[in-house]
């Protein structure tokens, strides 16, 4: 379990009193990354454009932030990596990046448990983009287990066919917390035949990792995966950055999202042509987010330290590269923890009989979140009594509309509490005492 007494003073809001317990919209930021932020704005200037010792720092810094973020993930280099506002964004550029690629009569399958962000972009695709080009593409959606909150691993293998150019899933779904089974995800978009560009016979997968990359070890080599997007936000960095991690030879193939400074080769623009520059830049169009990108990266340090280390700094600051074995055994220890906190929560809350909970039954193959409704009571209701108890939830669809709608809720909504490595066992007590309070 992580040592929360020795990670708690780091976080200024838990300090301010506040129980945290809405970390699946987004975690808190602690000091160590404030304080960075400051020392950041002194040498503060742009990147990859200027000879001044500040810019030529920042440069350096920035760019080893990718080399940290592919290590996290086991990604092969910093060439894997692009970033983006967040992870709606990065699913937007897999969607345009690949646009021109599909062909009439394609399909996509997604499924009904995916945050609007996995959903919305490949409707969009479907019903506004690519007919008014005279190119039908069809998206088909994956049922899950209304008990269990498992996905529909046979329905999945039914819907994906010859004519499946990508299968978009989540990692873990922030409504009904369930980890889904991506060797087997993976299997079945392998096998499907999908004739690709480069010859490839198998559709593309793309796993949305926002609940999961922040919660358990992940690794893209093992996984095998084309695609993986999530944000920093939602693992202690301030907001506005997220991820795509991309297979090598496909972002050497596919378009950039967006076109303009900075993705070109040095000096190749002219009239007639234009050339682009090498990975990761070419995805990289005008300023990026420097100093977003540097916490971002110093986010996972920080995290590698809290887990292993808590209140030393072996990894925060310093160029020490992120061995696989020392990942998973952070990430282990936060998965662990987490196990505990929501096992403990579904205990409580599985004790009042009128609330309905969603998702998987015990804390085995799920996160640390836990969406509820209540007969005859509404969750904004309860969300809002929640917060005058000084317990922080969030009622609504949490943008996974499509699976509240697949429960029939009407309003498509529910509440929800959600735990990260910071909460110790007390915060879930007293958040789950407050919603039987509340009820
Ligand atoms: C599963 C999932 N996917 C995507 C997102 C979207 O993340 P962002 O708002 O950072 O783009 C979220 C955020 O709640 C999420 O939980």
């Amino acid at each position: 379990m992580i040592d929360t007494k020795k990670i708690r003073k780091f976080f200024p809001a838990i300090k301010a009193g506040r129980i945290i317990t809405n970390n699946a919209a987004s975690t808190q930021v602690p000091v160590q990354l404030l304080e960075l932020l400051k020392k950041l704005v002194v040498q503060y200037d742009n990147v990859h454009r200027g000879q001044s010792h500040s810019s030529i720092l920042t440069t350096e810094e920035f760019e080893s932030s990718y080399d940290t973020i592919a290590q996290f993930i086991g990604a092969p280099s910093r060439k894997n990596i692009i970033l983006y506002r967040n992870a709606t964004e990065a699913i937007n550029a897999v969607m345009y990046s690949l646009m021109t690629e599909f062909k009439d009569g394609d399909n996509i399958v997604t499924t009904f448990m995916e945050h609007n962000s996995n959903y919305v972009p490949w409707y969009g695709l479907c019903k506004e983009i690519l007919p008014k080009f005279g190119i039908n593409v069809e998206y088909k959606i994956v049922k899950f287990d209304t008990e269990t909150g498992a996905l529909d691993l046979d329905h999945l293998k039914s819907l994906v066919d010859q004519r499946t150019k990508i299968v978009c899933c989540s990692g873990a779904s922030n409504f009904l917390g369930t980890i889904n089974p991506l060797k087997e995800i993976k299997a079945i978009a392998d096998s499907s035949g999908y004739l690709q560009p480069n010859g490839d016979k198998r559709s593309y997968l793309l796993i949305d990792g926002s609940q999961l990359v922040p919660n358990t070890y992940v690794d893209v080599g093992e996984l095998d995966i084309d695609f993986l997007v999530w944000s920093f936000h939602k693992m202690l960095a301030p907001f506005g950055v997220g991820a795509l991690y991309a297979k090598e030879e496909l972002l050497l193939k596919m378009r950039p999202f967006l076109y303009g400074g900075d993705m070109i080769a040095e000096g190749m623009v002219s009239p007639e042509k234009v050339a682009y520059n090498s990975l990761p830049w070419k995805f990289t169009a005008g300023t990026p987010n420097i100093l977003g990108t540097i916490l971002s990266s110093q986010a996972i340090r920080l995290l590698m330290d809290f887990s292993l280390n808590p209140g030393k700094q072996k990894y925060f600051m310093t160029d020490k590269k992120l061995e696989r074995k020392d990942v998973k055994k952070a990430m282990d220890n936060i998965e662990v923890h987490e196990k505990i906190l929501i096992g403990e929560a579904l205990k409580i809350l599985g004790d009042i009989s009128s609330l309905n909970i969603y998702g998987p039954k015990t804390a085995a193959n799920r996160t640390a979140l836990v969406a509820f409704t209540c007969k005859n009571k509404s969750p904004f209701e309860i969300a809002e009594k929640l917060s005058n108890l000084g317990i922080e939830s969030r009622a609504g669809c949490h943008c996974a509309t499509l699976a509240h709608r697949y429960y029939e809720l009407n309003p498509p909504a529910s509440c929800r509490l959600s735990f990260y490595i910071y909460n110790d066992i007390e915060d879930v007590r007293k958040a789950c005492l407050a919603v039987k309070k509340c009820i």
